[in-house]
């Protein structure tokens, strides 16, 4: 697919292209479509919300989000770790399941680690603006049993019964539920050179009650955590455990989607690439990086004289779903201070009175000071795009937020950056460049 459509009929055109063999496609590693939900390519866009509203709205998304991806939930709950309510993540991708394949769209989060999608016959659904996925109709949907493998490595309740059909729930922190089977399925991503790649037998949520408090129309959530039933683990050796994404500006570009690349294909290397260890927590599934202090022309911050995780190794969480980056209070504080001492800005006020330090001003065009963050052995530079956030037609706000709950890295910080995983060597690398052109 090189383009994403709002029409439900898209599902029926795409039955034709799946022909291409899974060793060619592999060949070289294959990207796929990724589109910001704002995007008016999104599925999610809605012509009624105006431009700053949904950033308001991306920015609430983000205080609620670093309640879940530190609160207390952890594999250990004996629940598939997900953290996340579908309407917070931010950035969209499709894919298909199924024999014949059902095409849908996904919110792509490095935040939780399964696939879930709606099905049918729904006990409770959310109202979503594609077909929802009827798996009698598929034939190679299977469900799986208590007595399997990925089923007890998820501690479903199968009450001792190893026959069973194995169940799985997810629950959020705002008490929001998705229930259903854990099955598998062939899982298909669509490549931007037209070929679909399929991956049989990939773990999947079929969710048939899905009490789930959100807006967005989405089909569910694609996790590209880690954990022993994520698509990025059942991937690993066919994309030797690389994939990448771009991510494009906001609200620049509205009409521009960018890619996420798996294989060779996600390979970041080249001038300006900086590259630090992914630090993996046992029993937790997100990726980890050590950000050892911001820099400021002549001003550094250490996070190591916070208040939070004492700067230590694996202090922060890297996370595509989470808009701001979040930080202790004291690193928060320091940080907006040196930056606000250093801008030379009409002072404004944010119309939705969520965020302090903004300025009058347009991101685009604006010259800020250049925020560098020091990640063990890497060094990310951060430009006017990544620190600051347009909240009205000529108001920026400092892209920073205090939270009581631990650093998150979120993806305006990532955007304009190739950003590459590689969960075999444990190293993330980031290469600045035009997402917009990639
Ligand atoms: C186990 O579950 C199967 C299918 O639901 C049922 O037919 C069987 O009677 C159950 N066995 C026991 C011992 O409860
Ligand atoms: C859905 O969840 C809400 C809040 O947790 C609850 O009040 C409501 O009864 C649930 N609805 C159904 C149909 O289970
Ligand atoms: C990925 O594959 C490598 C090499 O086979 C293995 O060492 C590693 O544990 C795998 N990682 C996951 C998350 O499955
Ligand atoms: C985005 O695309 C739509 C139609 O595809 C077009 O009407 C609109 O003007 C475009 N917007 C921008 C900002 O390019
Ligand atoms: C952090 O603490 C060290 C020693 O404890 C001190 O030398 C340094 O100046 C402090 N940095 C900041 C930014 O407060």
């Amino acid at each position: 697919m090189t383009t994403m459509s709002r029409s439900s009929s898209l599902a029926l055109v795409l039955l034709c292209l799946y022909n291409l063999s899974f060793l060619e496609a592999l060949n070289g590693g294959f990207s796929t479509e990724i589109i910001h939900r704002d995007s008016s390519k999104s599925p999610f866009y809605r012509h009624t919300e105006t431009q700053f509203q949904r950033v308001a709205n991306a920015v609430s998304r983000s205080i609620n989000r670093a309640n879940h991806l530190h609160g207390r939930h952890s594999r250990s709950s004996k629940k598939i770790e997900s953290t996340v309510t579908p309407d917070q993540g931010e950035y969209v991708m499709s894919y298909s399941v199924g024999t014949p394949p059902f095409h849908l769209f996904g919110i792509m989060d490095t935040g939780s680690d399964i696939v879930w999608l709606q099905c049918q016959p729904c006990k409770i659904c959310y109202s979503q603006t594609t077909p929802i996925f009827d798996p009698s109709k598929s034939k190679t949907y299977k469900n799986l049993r208590c007595s399997s493998k990925p089923c007890k490595s998820i501690g479903s309740s199968c009450s001792n019964n190893d026959t069973q059909i194995c169940g799985y729930s997810i629950v959020y922190g705002d008490g929001s539920q998705s229930y259903g089977d854990l099955s598998v399925e062939t899982f298909y991503l669509g490549s931007t050179h037209g070929h679909h790649i399929q991956f049989p037998r990939t773990v999947i949520g079929c969710g048939f009650q899905n009490n789930v408090t959100f807006l967005g129309k989405t089909s569910g959530v694609v996790g590209l955590a880690l954990g022993p039933v994520s698509l990025i683990s059942r991937l690993n050796s066919s994309i030797g455990g690389k994939f990448s994404y771009c991510l494009t500006p906001m609200y620049s570009q509205l009409n521009s989607s960018s890619k996420l690349n798996f294989g060779d294909a996600a390979v970041v290397s080249g001038k300006g690439t900086v590259s630090t260890p992914m630090i993996l927590h046992d029993s937790k599934v997100h990726y980890y990086l050590t950000l050892e202090a911001f820099s400021l022309g002549k001003n550094r911050i250490e996070l190591g004289n916070s208040s939070y995780g004492s700067g230590g190794k694996g202090n922060v969480i890297i996370d595509s779903g989470t808009t701001l980056t979040l930080l202790p209070d004291d690193v928060y504080s320091e940080l907006a201070s040196a930056f606000s001492d250093a801008v030379k800005l009409e002072r404004a006020t944010d119309p939705h009175h969520q965020l302090s330090h903004c300025y009058k001003a347009k991101v685009d065009e604006v010259e800020v000071p250049v925020i560098t963050a020091h990640f063990n052995g890497a060094d990310v530079k951060l430009n006017a795009i990544n620190t600051l956030i347009q909240v009205a037609d000529e108001v920026v706000c400092f892209a920073f937020m205090s939270s009581p709950l631990g650093p998150i890295f979120g993806n305006l910080a990532q955007q304009n950056f190739l950003v590459g995983y590689d969960i075999q060597k444990k190293m993330v690398s980031f290469k600045p460049i035009d997402c917009t052109t990639h």
